[in-house]
């Protein structure tokens, strides 16, 4: 069984390309293991509590749950949208995450790791997070985070985790599991915080009350972060531990320190893998809604199609790196690849093979086992399975590639009339590359996928343009 979550995201404004992207990574390497014969169970959702989501709604005039109820449904909707496969979407509002977490509270607290204390300092309410005024830059009688965005003071009774006790044995698993953090940048990211040094943390809230109570402490909620990460838990149906955790790398620390420790407390094993990708920019600025420099991923789906943003995010920048989304990228992309190479084989090689099929099926060979659609659909279909998506497209595309030159060499066309059986040999062995190498893009591409596997069953399909060209 293979359990990998993304991160849930705050439902405070509509889903953006960000949102999209991370869901569509996870979502193909879900697809890739279960072609791979792995059970997978695949948790996505929203984090809906913390000060944020509670200021969002009173400017809103709403309550929170209002708020959240609302704009959850957004997230939802763009899963579903983009073909994500997810088994859950979790709400941290839902019942029974509530207990999970509370229960992971009192296994920590249990453990000796919780005291009461008083927090004083600076919270930026856009990350949910405390941070030091050396991380901050001076603006006004005030401060800035790096993303230029307003902290508040926050001065309060609060309980604290002894994060700086985990310190040693954070850095011992980091060492010993070179995998545990990818990519490797964000692992020595990582190694450089505890470098620094952890401090404790402050994990509850006493100014206001939009969070999960802590138990038996009354006036008291946990800290929006602890409340989130213990979503991987409620969500987990049995299968604890995860197998691989999708992130973004603003929120590594998180998870690769904070979440472990936690973890560490409570005495539960630790996630296999957290892989945090890069960040899109969009037409090469920060996306803000502040800005107005936001796409709607939802937009491009209905104008572009869910499988042409899918490849293009996927195959634009290596899982890892940053990338800047633009359409006309967007277009290029797909129609170089997606049009002009892959519909355009499975067109030409379908339409020559009408006429030549073998009882009412398409005609097939077994192609040899050195065949470019065998070397390089295996070579993509492992490197999807270690999340190297850019990677194995650029396989996989070199396959594509390497059946277009075959097709325009022998000129099947031709062929047909100077000799059938040599037309009918060059098409099958086709037929079955373009089977293969479909089955190899399916995580990727789900939806065409589906379309050529049916077309591929049943002749009777009339090869319909799969992929329009756009402009
Ligand atoms: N709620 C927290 C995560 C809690 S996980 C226990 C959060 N939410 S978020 O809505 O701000 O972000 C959700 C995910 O989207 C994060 O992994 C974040 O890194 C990712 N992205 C947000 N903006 C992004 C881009 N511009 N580009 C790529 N991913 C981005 O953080």
């Amino acid at each position: 069984m293979t359990y990998l979550t993304t991160a849930i995201s705050y439902p405070n404004g509509e889903p953006h390309i960000g949102h999209a992207y991370e869901a569509i990574a996870a979502d193909a390497y879900a697809r890739a293991c279960r072609a791979d014969g792995q059970p997978v169970r695949f948790l996505t959702g929203t984090d809906e509590h913390g000060l944020k989501i509670a200021k969002r709604a009173t400017e809103n005039g709403e309550t929170p749950q209002e708020l959240v109820d609302r704009l959850s449904t957004n997230f939802r909707a763009m899963a579903d949208r983009l073909d994500i496969s997810y088994d859950r979407f979790i709400r941290t509002t839902d019942a029974d995450h509530k207990i999970v977490a509370q229960r992971l509270w009192k296994l920590m607290a249990d453990n000796g790791d919780i005291y009461l204390g008083k927090y004083a300092g600076w919270y930026s309410v856009s990350d949910e997070c405390f941070i030091s005024e050396s991380d901050l830059t001076p603006y006004d009688d005030g401060f800035l985070t790096a993303d230029g965005l307003p902290v508040e003071w926050t001065e309060e009774e609060s309980w604290f985790f002894r994060l700086s006790a985990y310190q040693d044995r954070l850095r011992a698993h980091i060492e010993a599991n070179p995998k545990f953090i990818r990519p490797e940048t964000r692992r020595n990211e990582v190694l450089g915080l505890l470098d620094q040094g952890l401090n404790d943390i402050s994990i509850s809230r006493t100014s206001f009350d939009w969070g999960i109570a802590v138990p038996d402490s009354p006036g008291h909620i946990m800290y929006v972060w602890v409340d989130a990460l213990a979503n991987y838990l409620s969500g987990a149906d049995g299968q604890w531990p995860a197998d691989l955790h999708v992130i973004g790398k603003d929120i590594l620390k998180f998870h690769a320190l904070f979440w472990p420790a936690f973890l560490m407390s409570a005495s539960l094993p630790l996630p296999k893998q957290i892989f945090a990708h890069g960040f899109w920019k969009l037409n090469g600025q920060r996306m803000a809604k502040s800005t107005g420099n936001v796409v709607d991923p939802l937009d491009i789906a209905e104008r572009f199609g869910s499988d042409q943003l899918r490849y293009y995010v996927l195959a634009e920048t290596p899982f890892g790196a940053d990338g800047d989304f633009t359409e006309g990228g967007l277009i290029a992309r797909v129609n170089a690849d997606l049009v002009n190479s892959w519909g355009n084989l499975i067109q030409r090689v379908t339409a020559l093979a009408v006429g030549l099929e073998d009882d009412g099926s398409w005609p097939r060979v077994e192609l040899a086992v050195d065949h470019p659609a065998h070397v390089l659909g295996e070579r993509a279909r492992l490197a999807f399975l270690d999340l190297q998506f850019y990677q194995g497209i650029a396989h996989w595309l070199e396959a594509v590639w390497s059946c277009n030159a075959y097709v325009a060499s022998t000129e099947p066309w031709a062929l047909k009339k100077s000799n059938p059986a040599q037309a009918r040999q060059v098409l099958a062995e086709m037929i079955s590359a373009i089977a293969i190498l479909n089955e190899v893009i399916d995580p990727i591409i789900p939806r065409a996928s589906m379309m050529v596997r049916t077309m591929l069953m049943d002749i009777a399909h009339k090869p319909s343009p799969l992929f329009p060209r756009i402009t």
